[in-house]
This record gives structure tokens, C-alpha cells and sequence, in this order.
């Protein structure tokens, strides 16, 4: 990734305008930001913008409205936020992108931020569109990709956007991210576990299937676990599950097998009835038809902490359980604090990704440290993976 064109904050910028694409996706409930991790990141560069004068443009996506304008996922509160923090004029543009859409923001200063309303209203977006493209790239004289965590995504406002941009940078968030991956993937140690949760198996295949070349022991936890114990002929009553995905289960199983990589899944576990319920304790094999299966039991847990003392570089993506319920929350902070004591206390490389993984370990009490925490989570596994994305590639 030597190669990628990274922005210099040595240019004069005073008065040219800056499309900046940021990531600032962060998890809401009902419109209340519940974690501001992705949005301060992203402060310190849009501070030095502001004082070097330059206008600002930033787009951004919120969740996947797949092209609808859906208020539960505008940008508002986090405009709010940027209000509150940037000490400058922040505007809100809810409009069209349409062919005077650069006449439209003549009336911003230098030194002036623009937030562009959810970029991923328009399937444009998704599309990857070359006239949508266009018009988002004749905003702005410059534009910088600091948004490792969407780099992954062939989207107009990540992708085809350069074509059409007369420069094109990647800004030093991203910088940040790549090199720190890149320096740990150089220096990993073996053993290596790769620790895996949230939900969806089936957009992860690929990647875990890639990965157990280069790993020693791969641990599934969280919903994604529910695949691998209906496989092995277990009753998970309500549980969230996957349809159809015996293949990729048994080919994931195969490819482990081959590769010499020893699979660990949940052997017990914490149930409930709801989401915002209470817990009770079950092994795998005594779910009842009414439960949910909500967390790894302690059974699972002490297994996965000695499988971490026995490491000597972890790398882990999505959450155990259902952690915004206290109740569930054990395994998945249990996972983050003994990754934390063996990295300050065994020199244990570390690396968490993935939106969820960062707001779970934000709700830790203590101080916890890791080699690198990524906001990423696709992006971050696909790069781990040793896949070229897309939106690095145009920015070489
Ligand atoms: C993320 O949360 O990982 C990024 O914002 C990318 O979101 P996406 O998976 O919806 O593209």
C-alpha cells in the first residue's frame, strides 16, 4: 500500500473546496448518538482543514437505507454534534444532488463546513453511478477519502468519484488505519486466533475461508455461532439463524480441517426469552423451543481466555452476544478484557475491528488497551484477508 497518494497538509488549500468522505456511521437509537468514537476521530482533521481556511464538504453514509429517504437514518443528530464541536459555521444540506448542485453552495466561506444529508438516500450511491459520480466530483477541487471502513464498498462517493475528481487523496485516519494494519500483519506472531461474531455468516464466508490459511484456531461466537450449533444437530428455540447455510457451514468446517485450524464454537450458553430480558444459564445441548440463545455461557468463556493466554497475536471482529443488554453482556467483556491484560501484560498483538466490537469495549468500565483498535469491520477483514479495495486501488 506504499503507493496510495496520501493528502499532505503541506498544500495550499485556502479556498479551494475539500470533498471529504468520512465514516460517520455510528450506531443510534432512537435518533440518540450511542457512540461518538467514528465522529471524534474525524475532528482533528476537520480542525485543521477549518484553520488552513479550506471549504469542506463531507459525505457521509448512516446504515443502509438502499436508496430511500428514511428519517430514522439521517444524519441530523451527528450535524448537531459537528455544530456543537467545530468552531465554525457547519451547514446541513438536505438537498438534491442535481446539475447546479456547486452554484447551490456558493454561499460557503472559506473555512466553512458543509454536512451532505446520508449520501446512501440516493441508490445512486450503491450504484456506483457515473453521472451521480460526476456531479459529486464538481463540488470540490480536492477530494480525500479518510474512510477506511468504507473503502471496501465500489460506491460513487468511495470509488467512481475519482474518476472524475481532479485530485484524489486518502486523508490520515485512513493513513492511520492502513499502517497500523499493515505493521501488524508484518509482525504477527503465531499462534494466531481469530475470534468472530455478529451475525451474518454468509457475507463473511469468503473471508473466514481465506483466513484459515493463516490462522491456528478460529473461535465463532455471537449470533454467527447459532449456524455452526444447528449443524452440529443442537435445538436453538428462536435463536437468530441464517437460512440455507449447512454448505457454508460444512465448508468452512472442511477448509479449517484442511488447513489445520481448530475450530472452537459456544458449549454453553445465556438464554432468554426477548432481547431486553433476563438471563439463564444453558448448556448447548438443553435450549429450549421459546429461547434465545443471547450470549456464550462460562463454560465457552473460560475456553476462549485460554485459548487467548495461549496466543500470541489475536485478532477479533463482532461481538459475543447481545451486549446492549447488560444481562448478555459477559462474554463479550470478558473476551475484551483478557485481550486487554495479555496485550499490557504478555505483549499479546491485538487487533479489534468493526463498529460494534468498538462500542462494546467502549462500555468496558476500565481502561482497556489493545495494539489496535480499528473502526472498521468488513473493510478491516478484507483487508486483512489481503484483498485490493476498491477504494484504495483508484487512489494509487
Ligand atoms: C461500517 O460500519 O463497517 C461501515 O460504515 C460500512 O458500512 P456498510 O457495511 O453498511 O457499508
Amino acid at each position: 500500500m506504499v503507493n496510495i497518494n496520501f493528502f499532505s497538509d503541506k498544500s495550499d488549500i485556502q479556498n479551494k473546496t475539500i470533498l471529504l468522505r468520512l465514516d460517520l456511521n455510528v450506531p443510534l437509537k432512537d435518533k440518540v448518538i450511542q457512540d461518538y468514537t467514528r465522529i471524534d476521530l474525524c475532528l482533528p482533521f476537520l480542525k485543521k482543514l477549518i484553520e488552513k481556511k479550506a471549504k469542506i464538504v463531507i459525505v457521509s453514509h448512516l446504515g443502509r437505507p438502499k436508496g430511500q429517504k428514511n428519517p430514522e437514518l439521517s444524519l441530523t443528530p451527528v450535524y448537531k454534534y459537528l455544530k456543537k464541536n467545530l468552531d465554525t459555521n457547519v451547514y446541513f444540506y438536505m438537498g438534491n444532488l442535481d446539475s447546479d448542485v456547486k452554484k447551490k453552495f456558493s454561499y460557503q466561506k472559506a473555512g466553512e463546513v458543509i454536512l451532505f444529508e446520508n449520501i446512501r438516500y440516493f441508490k445512486e450511491e450503491e450504484n456506483n453511478d457515473e453521472m451521480f459520480s460526476k456531479r459529486l466530483a464538481s463540488i470540490c477541487d480536492i477530494y480525500v477519502n479518510d474512510a477506511f471502513s468504507c473503502s471496501h464498498r465500489k460506491q460513487a462517493s468511495i470509488h467512481k468519484i475519482t474518476k472524475f475528481a481532479k485530485k484524489s487523496y486518502a486523508g490520515p485516519l485512513l493513513k492511520k488505519e492502513i499502517d497500523a494494519i499493515n505493521l501488524i500483519i508484518k509482525n504477527k506472531k503465531k499462534p494466531v486466533t481469530f475470534i468472530i461474531g455478529g451475525s451474518k455468516v454468509s457475507t463473511k464466508i469468503n473471508i473466514i475461508s481465506n483466513l484459515l490459511k493463516k490462522i491456528d484456531t478460529l473461535v465463532i461466537v455471537g449470533a454467527m455461532a447459532n449456524n455452526f450449533i444447528a449443524f452440529k444437530g443442537y435445538n436453538i428455540g428462536n435463536s437468530l439463524i441464517e437460512k440455507n447455510t449447512k454448505t457454508i457451514v460444512e465448508k468452512i468446517l472442511k477448509n479449517a480441517n484442511e488447513n489445520n485450524c481448530e475450530v472452537l464454537i459456544p458449549q454453553d450458553c445465556k438464554v432468554g426469552t426477548k432481547f431486553s430480558g433476563k438471563s439463564e444459564h444453558r448448556q448447548i445441548d438443553k435450549v429450549k423451543e421459546q429461547e434465545l440463545i443471547l450470549d456464550i455461557g462460562t463454560k465457552t468463556i473460560e475456553l476462549i481466555c485460554k485459548k487467548i493466554d495461549d496466543s500470541n497475536t489475536v485478532l477479533w471482529n463482532g461481538p459475543a452476544g447481545y451486549f446492549e443488554n447488560n444481562n448478555f453482556e459477559q462474554g463479550t467483556m470478558s473476551i475484551a478484557k483478557k485481550i486487554s491484560d495479555n496485550t499490557k501484560n504478555k505483549s499479546l498483538i491485538s487487533i479489534l475491528g468493526g463498529g460494534d466490537t468498538l462500542s462494546a469495549v467502549k462500555k468496558n468500565k476500565g481502561k482497556l488497551s489493545y495494539t489496535h483498535l480499528s473502526t472498521a469491520g468488513g473493510a478491516f477483514l478484507e483487508y486483512l484477508e489481503g484483498k485490493d479495495l476498491p477504494g484504495l486501488s483508484v487512489l494509487k
